[in-house]
Protein backbone atom coordinates (compact mmCIF):
# COMPACT_ATOMS: atom_id res chain seq x y z
CA UNK A 1 0.00 0.00 0.00
CA UNK A 2 1.34 3.31 -0.72
CA UNK A 3 1.86 5.99 2.10
CA UNK A 4 -0.26 8.45 2.69
CA UNK A 5 0.45 11.72 0.87
CA UNK A 6 0.84 14.63 2.31
CA UNK A 7 -2.65 16.59 1.24
CA UNK A 8 -4.26 13.38 2.06
CA UNK A 9 -2.95 13.89 5.64
CA UNK A 10 -4.24 17.37 5.97
CA UNK A 11 -7.18 16.19 4.49
CA UNK A 12 -7.89 14.39 7.24
CA UNK A 13 -6.44 16.60 9.99
CA UNK A 14 -8.97 18.89 8.33
CA UNK A 15 -11.57 16.42 8.56
CA UNK A 16 -10.76 15.50 12.50
CA UNK A 17 -12.28 18.59 13.06
CA UNK A 18 -15.34 18.58 10.93
CA UNK A 19 -18.45 16.86 12.54
CA UNK A 20 -20.38 15.86 9.44
CA UNK A 21 -19.88 17.28 5.68
CA UNK A 22 -23.12 19.04 4.80
CA UNK A 23 -22.68 19.98 1.34
CA UNK A 24 -20.53 17.25 -0.93
CA UNK A 25 -18.44 18.49 -3.72
CA UNK A 26 -20.53 17.03 -6.19
CA UNK A 27 -23.78 18.80 -4.46
CA UNK A 28 -22.19 22.22 -4.80
CA UNK A 29 -21.49 21.11 -8.27
CA UNK A 30 -24.42 20.11 -9.32
CA UNK A 31 -26.38 23.09 -7.61
CA UNK A 32 -24.19 25.60 -9.16
CA UNK A 33 -24.66 24.32 -12.82
CA UNK A 34 -28.35 25.51 -11.87
CA UNK A 35 -27.72 28.57 -10.49
CA UNK A 36 -25.72 29.62 -13.52
CA UNK A 37 -28.52 28.15 -15.35
CA UNK A 38 -30.77 30.73 -14.15
CA UNK A 39 -28.50 33.54 -13.92
CA UNK A 40 -27.98 33.62 -17.66
CA UNK A 41 -31.84 32.72 -18.62
CA UNK A 42 -32.21 36.67 -15.86
CA UNK A 43 -29.45 38.66 -17.10
CA UNK A 44 -29.32 37.68 -20.98
CA UNK A 45 -29.05 40.49 -22.99
CA UNK A 46 -27.72 42.80 -20.22
CA UNK A 47 -24.91 44.76 -19.37
CA UNK A 48 -23.55 42.98 -16.56
CA UNK A 49 -21.38 43.56 -13.90
CA UNK A 50 -20.56 40.56 -11.15
CA UNK A 51 -19.73 42.49 -7.61
CA UNK A 52 -18.61 39.59 -5.44
CA UNK A 53 -17.98 40.14 -1.85
CA UNK A 54 -14.27 39.32 -0.74
CA UNK A 55 -13.22 36.95 1.29
CA UNK A 56 -15.10 34.07 1.33
CA UNK A 57 -17.10 34.19 -2.12
CA UNK A 58 -13.81 33.09 -4.04
CA UNK A 59 -14.39 29.24 -4.37
CA UNK A 60 -18.12 29.90 -5.05
CA UNK A 61 -17.02 32.30 -7.55
CA UNK A 62 -14.58 30.73 -9.49
CA UNK A 63 -16.90 27.53 -10.08
CA UNK A 64 -20.04 29.85 -11.04
CA UNK A 65 -18.20 32.35 -13.32
CA UNK A 66 -16.65 29.18 -15.23
CA UNK A 67 -20.39 27.87 -15.73
CA UNK A 68 -21.84 31.58 -16.74
CA UNK A 69 -20.84 32.01 -20.86
CA UNK A 70 -22.97 35.27 -20.84
CA UNK A 71 -20.67 38.40 -21.31
CA UNK A 72 -20.06 40.20 -17.77
CA UNK A 73 -17.53 41.73 -15.96
CA UNK A 74 -15.99 41.40 -12.53
CA UNK A 75 -15.40 43.33 -9.70
CA UNK A 76 -14.96 42.91 -6.19
CA UNK A 77 -15.77 44.52 -2.37
CA UNK A 78 -14.19 44.14 0.53
CA UNK A 79 -15.88 43.96 3.66
CA UNK A 80 -14.16 42.48 6.95
CA UNK A 81 -15.49 42.86 10.32
CA UNK A 82 -12.83 43.48 13.30
CA UNK A 83 -12.87 40.17 14.97
CA UNK A 84 -11.51 37.46 13.66
CA UNK A 85 -15.10 35.87 15.13
CA UNK A 86 -18.54 34.64 13.23
CA UNK A 87 -19.95 38.32 14.08
CA UNK A 88 -20.87 40.54 11.64
CA UNK A 89 -20.56 43.89 13.94
CA UNK A 90 -17.98 46.44 13.37
CA UNK A 91 -17.92 46.43 9.92
CA UNK A 92 -15.55 48.17 7.55
CA UNK A 93 -15.43 48.29 4.39
CA UNK A 94 -11.23 47.25 2.73
CA UNK A 95 -11.86 47.53 -0.81
CA UNK A 96 -14.47 49.69 -3.04
CA UNK A 97 -15.72 48.94 -6.31
CA UNK A 98 -13.35 49.81 -8.99
CA UNK A 99 -15.85 49.41 -12.19
CA UNK A 100 -18.66 52.01 -12.64
CA UNK A 101 -22.10 50.20 -11.78
CA UNK A 102 -24.12 52.89 -12.71
CA UNK A 103 -26.87 52.38 -14.98
CA UNK A 104 -25.61 48.85 -15.16
CA UNK A 105 -27.26 45.40 -13.92
CA UNK A 106 -25.09 44.24 -11.21
CA UNK A 107 -25.18 40.38 -9.67
CA UNK A 108 -24.13 41.07 -5.68
CA UNK A 109 -22.89 37.33 -4.89
CA UNK A 110 -22.00 36.46 -1.25
CA UNK A 111 -20.97 33.26 0.70
CA UNK A 112 -23.80 33.13 3.05
CA UNK A 113 -26.84 35.28 4.19
CA UNK A 114 -26.71 34.69 7.88
CA UNK A 115 -28.43 38.00 9.92
CA UNK A 116 -28.04 40.02 7.17
CA UNK A 117 -26.16 42.77 8.48
CA UNK A 118 -23.47 42.37 5.81
CA UNK A 119 -25.54 42.33 3.12
CA UNK A 120 -27.60 44.95 4.44
CA UNK A 121 -24.06 47.54 4.42
CA UNK A 122 -23.06 46.11 1.02
CA UNK A 123 -26.61 46.57 -0.52
CA UNK A 124 -26.90 50.25 0.97
CA UNK A 125 -23.55 51.21 -0.32
CA UNK A 126 -24.48 50.00 -3.95
CA UNK A 127 -27.57 51.60 -4.61
CA UNK A 128 -25.99 54.78 -3.58
CA UNK A 129 -23.90 54.24 -7.15
CA UNK A 130 -27.72 54.17 -8.78
CA UNK A 131 -27.26 50.46 -11.13
CA UNK A 132 -30.11 49.42 -13.08
CA UNK A 133 -30.48 46.81 -10.98
CA UNK A 134 -29.31 44.51 -8.22
CA UNK A 135 -29.72 41.23 -7.99
CA UNK A 136 -28.25 38.97 -4.85
CA UNK A 137 -26.28 35.45 -5.17
CA UNK A 138 -25.74 33.56 -2.26
CA UNK A 139 -24.31 29.86 -1.96
CA UNK A 140 -25.64 29.73 1.65
CA UNK A 141 -29.08 30.98 3.33
CA UNK A 142 -29.60 30.55 7.24
CA UNK A 143 -32.59 31.93 7.23
CA UNK A 144 -33.23 31.19 10.86
CA UNK A 145 -30.94 33.83 11.95
CA UNK A 146 -32.20 36.64 10.14
CA UNK A 147 -32.62 40.43 11.49
CA UNK A 148 -32.05 42.29 8.60
CA UNK A 149 -35.25 42.10 5.82
CA UNK A 150 -32.96 41.27 3.17
CA UNK A 151 -33.85 37.81 0.58
CA UNK A 152 -31.58 36.89 -2.29
CA UNK A 153 -32.39 36.25 -5.63
CA UNK A 154 -30.44 33.14 -6.21
CA UNK A 155 -30.00 30.32 -3.11
CA UNK A 156 -27.57 27.60 -3.34
CA UNK A 157 -28.70 25.98 -0.19
CA UNK A 158 -30.82 26.91 2.71
CA UNK A 159 -29.21 25.64 6.03
CA UNK A 160 -29.98 25.09 9.19
CA UNK A 161 -28.62 27.07 12.37
CA UNK A 162 -25.03 25.43 12.06
CA UNK A 163 -21.90 27.06 11.75
CA UNK A 164 -19.84 25.91 8.63
CA UNK A 165 -16.96 25.74 6.81
CA UNK A 166 -15.18 25.16 3.62
CA UNK A 167 -15.56 26.40 0.46
CA UNK A 168 -14.10 29.94 1.20
CA UNK A 169 -16.12 29.99 4.14
CA UNK A 170 -13.94 30.55 7.50
CA UNK A 171 -13.86 30.24 10.93
CA UNK A 172 -11.06 32.61 12.03
CA UNK A 173 -9.56 32.66 8.29
CA UNK A 174 -9.05 28.67 8.19
CA UNK A 175 -10.17 26.03 6.90
CA UNK A 176 -11.53 27.85 3.58
CA UNK A 177 -9.90 25.37 1.20
CA UNK A 178 -12.11 22.20 2.39
CA UNK A 179 -13.62 21.63 -1.29
CA UNK A 180 -16.85 21.02 1.02
CA UNK A 181 -18.93 22.53 3.20
CA UNK A 182 -18.93 20.96 6.39
CA UNK A 183 -20.28 21.41 10.17
CA UNK A 184 -17.36 22.59 12.25
CA UNK A 185 -17.20 20.54 15.76
CA UNK A 186 -18.83 22.80 18.31
CA UNK A 187 -16.43 22.90 20.65
CA UNK A 188 -13.67 24.20 18.19
CA UNK A 189 -16.00 26.90 18.14
CA UNK A 190 -15.16 29.74 21.18
CA UNK A 191 -17.84 31.43 22.98
CA UNK A 192 -18.74 34.73 22.25
CA UNK A 193 -17.39 37.21 24.39
P1 LIG B 1 -24.41 38.29 8.36
O1 LIG B 1 -23.87 39.69 8.22
O2 LIG B 1 -24.81 37.96 9.76
O3 LIG B 1 -25.46 37.94 7.35
O4 LIG B 1 -23.20 37.32 8.15
C1 LIG B 1 -22.56 37.21 6.97
C2 LIG B 1 -21.12 36.88 7.16
O5 LIG B 1 -20.86 36.21 8.42
C3 LIG B 1 -20.70 35.93 6.09
O6 LIG B 1 -20.26 36.62 4.94
C4 LIG B 1 -19.63 35.12 6.77
O7 LIG B 1 -18.38 35.78 6.65
C5 LIG B 1 -20.02 35.10 8.23
N1 LIG B 1 -20.78 33.88 8.58
C6 LIG B 1 -22.06 33.77 8.97
N2 LIG B 1 -22.39 32.48 9.21
C7 LIG B 1 -21.29 31.76 8.95
C8 LIG B 1 -20.99 30.34 9.01
O8 LIG B 1 -21.80 29.47 9.36
N3 LIG B 1 -19.72 30.00 8.67
C9 LIG B 1 -18.77 30.89 8.29
N4 LIG B 1 -19.01 32.21 8.21
C10 LIG B 1 -20.25 32.64 8.55
MG1 LIG C 1 -16.16 35.20 7.39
Amino acid sequence: MPAPSKTNKAEAKARAEIEKVLISQRRLARRIRLLAHEIERDFSGRDLVVVAVLNGTVVFLADLLRRLTLPLRLDFMGVSSYRLSASASDLVFTKELGLDVTGRDVLLVDDILDTGATLARVLARLRALRPRQIKVCVLLDKKARRVEDIKADYVGFSIPNQFVVGYGLDYAERYRNLPYIGVLRPELIAPEP
